[in-house]
């Protein structure tokens, strides 16, 4: 939920670190922070509520420094306050955290921290304690370790030792964090985005490995204190495609790169003209194999499961179940190694998707996992891992990586189907062209919808709730309709199965609540239609969404928006196109951030 960067070298590392902030504010922006340690040991720090801007100006006057670190935050313990923000320096000790350190009141008690806190963090209880044993000890690795040994929960530190210039310290458990030496000097941080402009070689930190960053060289050392060499990964995108291009804000470019997202993830995984899973190593086998499906993610992702679970059950005829991560976690799960586990995470880092993963594997379910960020945590523990191709995902309300988790869950659909020879030849061409088809569709609805969208978007705008309502697929699409309107306009937006509106909520219909009523499936078009003009019988104000050509007629709606599909089957990736700029729009007449909406951060690396 943090965004931390760390460098040591020969450049300037204020510049540095200050930069990277930027590229890392989306994890995190209530407050931000630096402290640079100068060649001759002498320590500046600075911390401030707000965003990366405020503390550019709090940083303006020149210091000369090759070693600092930098912190975005996401309040986790305490407010936004200065004093809460990272840094935090105790003694020799200068530390920032990403992540939640379970047992800080008790370690408190134990050493007798309580009256020396100055801030309400259980990041400063590691900074107490890391500083006790140095204190002691004064060796920074032993001291780290010491304080280790003691600490329960998630972490990324980053360290500097106020007497030993010039160098870093780094030691994580769950939370993320990546590192990379270069010529340029060495560089930590929470992903690589802040990497990105200065290699694209990079390596993620072992857990309970400490690094020691001088220069242009980082030491790895084993929890046993073995010097080890780290697993090198390289990136596959460039500093540009983390910049917004000419776009006012990221979601929006986000939005507009879906059609290249969908193609380069979509592509690779065809052989002959259907999906095939060759290069991922998913054995038919695993496909025909398994009696059931489980589905675990969060957010945006999670409902990217429940399009996958109505798709899967429909061509596939086994039961999907679809379950909240963090539900899961602490469920006891009736699955076993019959059950085909499918994770879904962008950055595949989301604390409670992990944990949920876990759990599966200690069930004995063989684990599938789709992700965008190479060499995630997710991706690391799964079996298999099908990574998706939207490039870097910097906006917090998820899109383009929501759309590409979206085709390969068709892919996979359509790999099923084969390897459970419940299609013929024919018809997996047809299903294959209907989804590489779908890019065009994305495409035509970006080219012709945005304005009709914009419009709808500035006349609900000042509406205080909003319904999304549609039955099977349709149902399915209005979950993460209402969950985008939610996160970055702030109206309290629900999304509800058409048909169950009239058992109480439609009691909440009155004049002019939109309603955004997605018929675009022919079995239950009709049922649908007749909920639409239940709301509208109540003066909602309707927004109506069907497959081109749907007769329609003109008091059923406000208005009626057309997606450019033959077969409803399909109206998963134009839909989503409309209800991901409804929400975009929305927020934008309402003055808001799109990119950093309040309270949020794009990886939820905490509980
Ligand atoms: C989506 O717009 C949100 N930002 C959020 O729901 C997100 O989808 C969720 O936190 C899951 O994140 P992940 O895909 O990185 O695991």
């Amino acid at each position: 939920m943090c965004g931390i960067i760390g460098y040591t070298g020969p450049l300037q590392a204020r510049d540095i670190i200050l930069l990277g902030l930027s590229q890392l504010e989306y994890r995190g922006y209530d407050s931000a922070g630096l402290a640079l340690l100068t060649d001759e040991g002498n320590l500046y720090l600075r911390k401030t509520v707000g965003q990366v801007s405020r503390l550019k100006e709090l940083c303006r006057e020149a210091v000369s420094s090759h070693c600092g670190i930098g912190h975005t935050r996401w309040a986790k313990h305490g407010g936004v306050t200065e004093a809460n923000a990272h840094p935090h320096q105790v003694g020799r000790v200068i530390l920032l955290h990403n992540g939640i350190i379970e047992n800080y009141h008790t370690i408190q008690k134990q050493y007798g921290f309580e009256g020396l806190a100055t801030s309400e963090t259980d990041t400063e209880v590691a900074a107490q304690l890391i500083n006790y044993y140095y204190d002691r000890t004064n060796d920074p690795r032993q001291a780290i370790r010491r304080a280790l040994n003691i600490i329960e929960g998630s972490f990324a530190f980053c360290i500097l030792f106020s007497d030993i210039p010039g160098t870093i310290f780094a030691v994580r458990n769950v939370s993320p964090m990546v590192a990379a030496a270069t010529e340029q000097g060495s560089f930590i941080a929470s992903d690589v985005t802040a990497l990105i402009p200065y290699t694209k070689t990079y390596f993620v930190v072992p857990e309970y490995h400490i690094l020691m960053l001088r220069d242009r060289s980082i030491c790895l050392e084993d929890p046993e204190g073995n010097t080890v060499e780290p697993e090198l990964l390289s990136v596959s995108w460039d500093v540009e495609a983390a910049q917004k291009n000419g776009y006012p804000h990221f979601m929006l470019k986000e939005i507009f790169e879906q059609p290249e997202a969908f193609r380069k993830t979509v592509q690779p995984r065809l052989r002959d003209g259907i999906p095939c899973f060759e290069a991922e190593k998913i054995p038919d086998s695993l496909l025909s194999g398994c009696r059931q499906v489980q589905i675990i993610a969060c957010g945006t992702a999670m409902y990217a499961g429940m399009v996958g679970r109505a798709i899967l059950e429909q061509k596939v005829r086994i039961p999907v179940t679809v379950s909240i991560a963090s539900e899961f976690r602490y469920d006891t799960p009736m699955i076993d190694s019959d059950t085909l586990v499918i994770v879904i995470s962008q950055s595949g880092e989301t604390i409670d998707t992990l944990a949920a993963l876990r759990l599966a594997r200690e069930c004995g379910a063989p684990i599938i996992s789709i992700v965008n960020v190479k060499g995630s945590s997710i991706a690391r523990e799964s079996d298999y891992v099908i990574y998706t191709h939207a490039g870097p995902e910097i906006a917090v309300a998820s899109t383009k990586a929501y759309m590409v988790q979206l085709a390969v869950l068709y892919l996979l659909t359509g790999r099923m189907m084969v390897a459970r020879r419940l299609t013929s030849e024919e018809e997996i061409r047809a299903f294959t062209e209907h989804l590489v088809a779908s890019a065009d569709s994305i495409q035509e609805m970006l080219d012709v919808i945005p304005d009709q969208v914009r419009i709808q978007a500035e006349r609900i705008a000042f509406s205080e709730n909003a319904f999304f309502i549609g039955r099977g697929l349709d149902y399915a699409f209005s979950l993460e309709g209402a969950l985008k309107l939610k996160e970055i306009s702030y109206i309290h937006a629900e999304a509800y199965a058409a048909g169950e509106l009239k058992h109480g909520t439609i009691a909440l219909i009155e004049k002019d609540v939109p309603v955004i009523a997605l018929a675009t499936q022919d079995k239950v078009f009709s049922k649908t239609i007749s909920n639409v003009r239940e709301v509208r019988a109540r003066d909602a104000y309707v927004i109506l969404i069907t497959k081109k050509g749907a007769s329609v007629s003109d008091e059923v709606c406000d208005v009626h928006l057309e997606v450019p599909v033959e077969d409803g089957f399909f109206a998963a990736f134009p839909c989503a196109v409309i209800l991901q700029l409804l929400a975009y729009y929305t927020a934008y007449a309402r003055g808001y951030d799109m990119d950093k909406p309040r309270n949020l951060a794009k990886s939820v690396t905490v509980e």
